[in-house]
């Protein structure tokens, strides 16, 4: 018998097909991620129908190969702990049927874990201290989250978005400006080469105190500008230059992050947060990660930002929350549902 506590991670939330296989909640004996980009690519967004068929084609063999990565038996693993909440249902059901039928052969503890949560965790992975209490920001394709975190077991919702998440709304715009999916790398690459301030797209910010989010209406004055204010004239795009849409993206993108910082100081002053954490899809982008360090830095405060690798979905954040809810105790039973909402459900 060795010390090591070794977590099983199943991730099919949304889009990609993920396990993994994580030591003592920080050390990645391996990740396997079958992505289905390509899949949903034509329509500009996730298809649930189609992420379903996929999740249930690619799970034994992502399971397999995570597992022969890690060079483990079966025997050696503590546990099985899976994404049941939030996300789409039809996927989520996928990677639970999975780890209960593991759970139930291994005879191994099923642990279920919050997807938000556990981007929060992809945070804290690589971090040596971790000063508290933290405001999280977890900002991907389908949830805008701001968190009071006193600790990874320990997380209050503060604000959510009201309409599009972050994620989603760059997926849209990206669509509206005819750049390829998922919106959010194409946007950040086009805005490289444009001006943040060339239009002043509208900031949401939901009254003074608010800690929530709203992004539909930014989008949809992006699509009323690629209009010419006129919303029954045919968009502009294809006969816009690359300078034009490089604008376009670079002044939506400045709008969005723009709004994030902001509500992500304001939930550090409200709740005197010492670290502000970062994760989900989105915290891949760079603009924001260095706006995030600017305000950070500017009072007082550290930030912890998700490695880009455990940005987007993947079960390394998985088996790494499973590990501390396995130290605690938190083990689920064989009536574990999957469930599309629950932010705010430890
Ligand atoms: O966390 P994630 O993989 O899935 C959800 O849990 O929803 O996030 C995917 C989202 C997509 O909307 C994608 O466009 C966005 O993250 N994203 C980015 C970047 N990379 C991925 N958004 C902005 N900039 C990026 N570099
Ligand atoms: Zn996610």
């Amino acid at each position: 018998m060795d010390n090591e506590i070794r977590i099983l991670g199943i991730e099919t939330s949304c889009d990609e097909t993920a396990a993994a296989v994580v030591c003592n909640g920080k050390e990645v004996s391996s990740s396997v991620i079958s992505s289905q980009i390509k899949l949903h690519e034509k329509y500009g967004g996730v298809v649930p129908e189609l992420a379903s068929r996929a999740h249930i084609e690619k799970i034994y063999p992502v399971l397999k190969d995570a597992i022969a990565r890690a060079s483990i038996l079966p025997e050696q693993l503590d546990a099985v702990a899976v994404a049941n909440r939030p996300g789409l249902s039809v996927a989520l059901i996928v990677g639970l049927t999975a780890a209960k039928t593991l759970s139930l052969v291994w005879e191994k503890p099923l642990i279920a874990v919050n997807h938000i949560h556990a981007h929060l965790q992809s945070a804290m992975l690589e971090a040596d201290a971790l000063e508290l209490p933290a405001a999280a920001l977890i900002v991907s394709g389908g949830h805008t989250s701001l968190y009071d975190c006193r600790n990874c077991l320990d997380l209050k919702l503060l604000g959510a978005t009201i309409d599009d998440a972050a994620g989603e709304a760059f997926d849209k715009v990206a669509t509206i400006l005819k750049l390829s999916y998922p919106g959010g790398p194409s946007i950040e690459k086009a805005a490289c080469n444009g001006n943040p301030k060339a239009i002043q797209f509208p900031r949401s910010m939901l009254g003074k105190d608010s800690l929530d989010f709203s992004f539909s209406g930014l989008k949809t004055a992006v699509l009323y500008y690629c209009q010419g204010n006129d919303m029954k004239a045919p968009s502009r795009v294809n006969s816009m230059s690359e300078n034009e849409i490089a604008d376009i993206a670079a002044s939506f993108q400045a709008a969005v992050i723009d709004v994030l910082v902001k509500k992500a100081s304001r939930a550090a002053k409200k709740i005197g947060a010492k670290t502000i954490l970062l994760g989900g899809g989105v915290a891949a982008n760079s603009a924001l990660r260095e706006a995030l360090e600017e305000m950070a830095e500017a009072s007082g405060r550290k930030l912890l930002v998700a490695p880009r690798k455990y940005c987007t979905d993947n079960a390394v954040m998985v088996a790494s929350l499973g590990y501390y809810k396995y130290k605690a105790g938190m083990f689920a039973d064989m009536g574990l549902e999957a469930k599309a909402s629950g932010e705010d459900s430890i």
